[in-house]
């Protein structure tokens, strides 16, 4: 089984093959996406929200995202895994971003990473490929920018929004971004970028004519159990079926039907 790389990811764009990105942020969760044969494993920014019960992303640390980044590169063989940079690791300087982005390639086991922005990123993007590092770019609803947005919007709604998109995710590819997630825009002008851009573009709520589909793991699998954004679709409840075990566990211990005899160790059979 060989790796997902740069380069089968170009493969599959031309074949008109989709491609399938979810997020990942720990060890067992890794090994049953790769499992299942999922191809990029982004171990998202969304780590704050999702996992470590921040209200957004901004609090996540390089040192957080590195350690989660090592956990899920050790449960693939075949899914490329991509390191989130997080918010201030990379929007300062040149050289700050290309030691932060290199971490994640030397130490954490990721083979690129994903950055947020458009035309303004380009000198990065262009660095970071130049040093070796392939990067992922994102594009729309980038949430580290939340407070310039002022919530989470559908973003490119305008026609000039839309021209500066398309013009961004030109001007990044240019740079040297091999793939450009866009969030949630309108699926008219998804198809548009896609269509113009050779590399390919993974939509998270940018409809269904991008060369692939982003999903947050949580959402896809219902875990949280609240509301989700009106692009995700749960392909399954797990909310409640971890309730249901939990408070049989819970049940059961306190009858004193667990543990039962089968459960128990004996001296002799
Ligand atoms: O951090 C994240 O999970 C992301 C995806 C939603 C694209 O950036």
């Amino acid at each position: 089984m060989s790796r997902v790389t740069v380069g089968s990811l170009l493969e599959m764009k031309e074949r008109g093959e989709k491609i399938t990105l979810l997020t990942a942020y720990d060890y067992p969760t890794a090994k049953l996406l790769d499992e299942a044969g999922i191809d990029i494993l982004l171990v998202g920014d969304s780590l704050g929200n999702v996992v470590l019960g921040y209200e957004n992303t901004l609090p996540v640390t390089l040192e957080e995202s590195l350690h989660h980044t090592r956990a899920v590169a050790r449960g693939t063989n075949r899914a490329m895994v991509v390191g989130d940079l997080p918010f201030l690791y990379y929007q300062t300087t040149i050289a700050e971003a290309v030691w932060n982005a290199g971490r994640y390639l030397k130490e954490a086991g990721a083979h690129c990473v994903k950055l947020e922005g458009g035309r303004e990123r380009a000198e990065i993007v262009h660095a970071l490929t130049e040093t070796g590092i392939p990067v992922m770019a994102h594009l729309g609803l980038t949430p580290q920018s939340v407070n310039v947005f002022g919530g989470y919007r559908v973003q490119g709604k305008t026609e000039q929004a839309a021209q500066h998109l398309i013009e961004d995710a030109m001007i990044l590819e240019e740079a040297g971004a091999f793939a450009v997630v866009l969030e949630c825009i309108p699926t008219e002008l998804a198809k548009e970028v896609t269509n113009r851009l050779r590399i390919p573009t993974l939509s998270c709520g940018a409809g269904p004519h991008c060369d692939g589909q982003v999903m947050v793991l949580h959402d896809l699998l219902g875990v949280s159990g609240g509301k989700v954004a009106k692009f995700v679709k749960q392909y399954a409840n797990l909310h409640d079926v971890i309730i249901e075990a939990l408070t049989t566990f819970k049940k059961e211990v306190a009858e004193g039907s667990f543990p039962g005899p089968e459960h128990c160790y004996r001296a002799k059979n």
